[in-house]
């Protein structure tokens, strides 16, 4: 059985471990696309110890077409605004792709044309592009699970936290660490501001338990740092007064009734803190879900990783977790996994 071939998008923070838990899984990797790290051999770029035999490369379409990967494990950005166009690029080339910037989760309520811009391309290539993460079990599944054990749904409200130094560069940049109040509140106001990372979340939760959403509330604070605080992926420090990140909430409602609520806290963390997941659901019976300990870093690139077979054996379009099965935890190659019948564009 041949291997699965996959390339990886982006050659930053989370990548890096993607590429360490794919060879258990039987998955090869053919190629990489980066930005500054192109030309370089992705062994060293990854500091795996040792060269890999592939050189970085900016011309995704020209790896695509000469490598002919199965999958691209996209690891870029967050928003719909950096990710069009590598996602198009994939789908053009007839290859299938995973993404784990955040807006992508659930993007039909934040960029609905780019959306069904990318499904229509997908099932026109007759491949599938999907959203997943951390949240595509922790957030989606878990939730969308633990609302089908009640008899009456009023209100889904969670609370989380992150540090944002665990991660790259990027969400650093997203979080706008190091920016002065006065430029976060202009920041705030601007149309330059994307989406929070909440309402995809809620939006996916909702679809993954035909929750219709009618509506959709945000608020954004800053979170200021009161001593002079290191940021190690930016290679700064924020001085006392400035940003160490900032703090949303969500809110979602829905023809059905229920209402749905997340605050979400991105910033560096204080020596000593820790992660907050802590999600209530309301109505009968009260359920709720506390989860302090997970491995947010490695359970987003693993999920990632085991979506593998899921996604190439999905429907062609664009897809969430909410449009996929649970994941499941597999022990055999995942080549072993796919289903042999062929798949046929939809159009
Ligand atoms: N959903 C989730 O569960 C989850 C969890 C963690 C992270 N994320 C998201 O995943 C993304 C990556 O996170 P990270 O920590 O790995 O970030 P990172 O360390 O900053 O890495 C991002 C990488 O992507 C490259 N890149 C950016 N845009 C590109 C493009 N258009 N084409 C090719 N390469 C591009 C960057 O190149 P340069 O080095 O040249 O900048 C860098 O190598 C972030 O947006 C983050 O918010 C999502």
């Amino acid at each position: 059985m041949k291997p699965i071939r996959a390339a990886l998008v982006g050659v930053g923070a989370m990548n890096r471990i993607v590429a360490g838990l794919l060879p258990e899984k039987g998955v090869e990797i053919v190629g990489a696309v980066g930005r500054s790290k192109a030309g370089q051999d992705l062994g060293e770029v990854l500091e795996l110890g040792h060269r890999l035999g592939i050189s970085v490369t900016t011309d995704a379409g020209a790896m695509y077409a000469s490598a002919r990967p199965d999958i691209a494990l996209v690891a870029t950005s967050s928003f719909m605004t950096g990710q069009y166009a590598v996602l198009a690029d994939c789908a053009r080339h007839g290859v299938n792709a995973i993404t784990i910037g955040e807006e992508l989760l659930h993007p039909w309520h934040t960029a609905p044309e780019r959306t069904r811009e990318l499904d229509a391309l997908a099932r026109r290539h007759g491949v599938t592009l999907a959203g997943g993460g951390f949240q595509d079990f922790f957030l989606v599944h878990q939730l969308a699970g633990m609302l089908g054990t009640m008899n009456r749904l009023d209100r889904l409200s969670g609370q989380q936290t992150f540090n944002v130094d665990d991660y790259g560069a990027e969400v650093a940049r997203d979080q706008q660490v190091g920016a002065g109040v006065a430029d976060f509140a202009r920041w705030r106001q601007s149309d330059e501001r994307p989406p929070g990372f909440g309402l995809p979340i809620l939006a996916a939760i909702a679809a993954a338990s035909d929750l219709t959403v009618t509506g959709t509330g945000f608020e954004i604070r800053p979170e200021v740092a009161e001593r002079a605080t290191p940021c190690r992926s930016l290679g700064i420090t924020v001085g006392p007064g400035d940003l160490i990140g900032f703090t949303t909430v969500d809110t979602v409602t829905t023809e059905e009734g229920p209402v749905l609520v997340m605050e979400l806290s991105g910033r560096i963390y204080q020596p000593g803190e820790t992660d907050r997941f802590a999600w209530t659901a309301s109505g009968d019976p009260d359920v709720r879900v506390v989860n302090p300990g997970v491995d947010t870093l490695r359970t987003t690139c693993t999920q990632m990783v085991n979506r593998i077979p899921d996604v190439i054996n999905a429907a062609p379009g664009f897809v969430g977790p909410a449009g996929l099965p649970p994941l499941r935890y597999r022990a055999r190659p995942f080549a072993e996994y796919l289903l042999e019948r062929p798949r046929l564009a939809v159009n």
